[in-house]
């Protein structure tokens, strides 16, 4: 039996009840967090103005107990520049969490999978984010693997500094094909 399913939500047609739960999860999660705009969402205005493909628009997986969103993952496109190659669009893979309460029943597995899926069904060929240490063995259950690139923030307000503040950076699938080399990033990280 599946007890939670995984519901999939538009950002740019999110209800406000929604917004303000997920809100709530992030804060109850992040209780301490000292990243400078992180639990202010920065790429909310970019969320809500996306007029992209319907393929690669941002995306949020939540799980709900009642109304209340108790597990996340959020999905949105995002631009990168291997030195020397074309520019790609990748999935990044964000907000990854689940209430405190609800941890250890599968709950955060069912998300990341949901959002994985995204890359399995070709909405986009990788995708990256930043995890911290601890985490890394979380991921790798799912075929996600730790890449060594130097990541660096290209954007004028943040030249030249790396777009993550997590100790690992990840990408998904694990196979050939991921570029060797220096990666620029024209935004900050997500
Ligand atoms: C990481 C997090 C989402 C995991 O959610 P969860 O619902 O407790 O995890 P699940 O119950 O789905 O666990 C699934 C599997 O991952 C493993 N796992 C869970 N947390 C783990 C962790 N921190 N490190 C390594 N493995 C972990 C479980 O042992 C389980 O393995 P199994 O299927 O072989 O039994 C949750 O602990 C969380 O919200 N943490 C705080 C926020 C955070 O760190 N987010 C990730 C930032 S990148």
């Amino acid at each position: 039996m599946e007890p939670f399913a995984v519901e999939s939500l538009d950002p740019r047609t999110i209800s406000p009840a929604d917004e303000k739960s997920i809100a709530q999860l992030r804060q109850s999660v992040w209780v301490n967090s000292s990243k400078d705009g992180f639990l202010a969402e920065p790429f909310r205005p970019f969320w809500k103005a996306y007029s992209g493909s319907d393929a690669q628009a941002p995306a949020m997986f939540v799980i709900r107990y009642g109304q209340k969103v108790i597990a996340l993952a959020k999905t949105l496109p995002r631009i990168i520049q291997p030195q020397g190659r074309a520019e790609m669009c990748v999935m990044g893979l964000a907000s990854v969490c689940n209430a405190p309460d609800w941890r250890g029943r599968g709950l955060g597995k069912a998300v990341v999978r949901a959002a994985l899926a995204r890359v399995d069904k070709g909405d986009f060929e990788w995708a990256v984010f930043q995890c911290p240490a601890g985490r890394q063995t979380f991921y790798e259950q799912f075929g996600v693997r730790r890449v060594q690139n130097r990541f660096f923030r290209t954007d004028r307000l943040g030249a030249g500094n790396n777009p993550f503040w997590d100790e690992c950076a990840m990408c998904y699938p694990k196979r050939d094909g991921w570029p060797d080399v220096d990666i620029g990033v024209p935004s900050p990280g997500w």
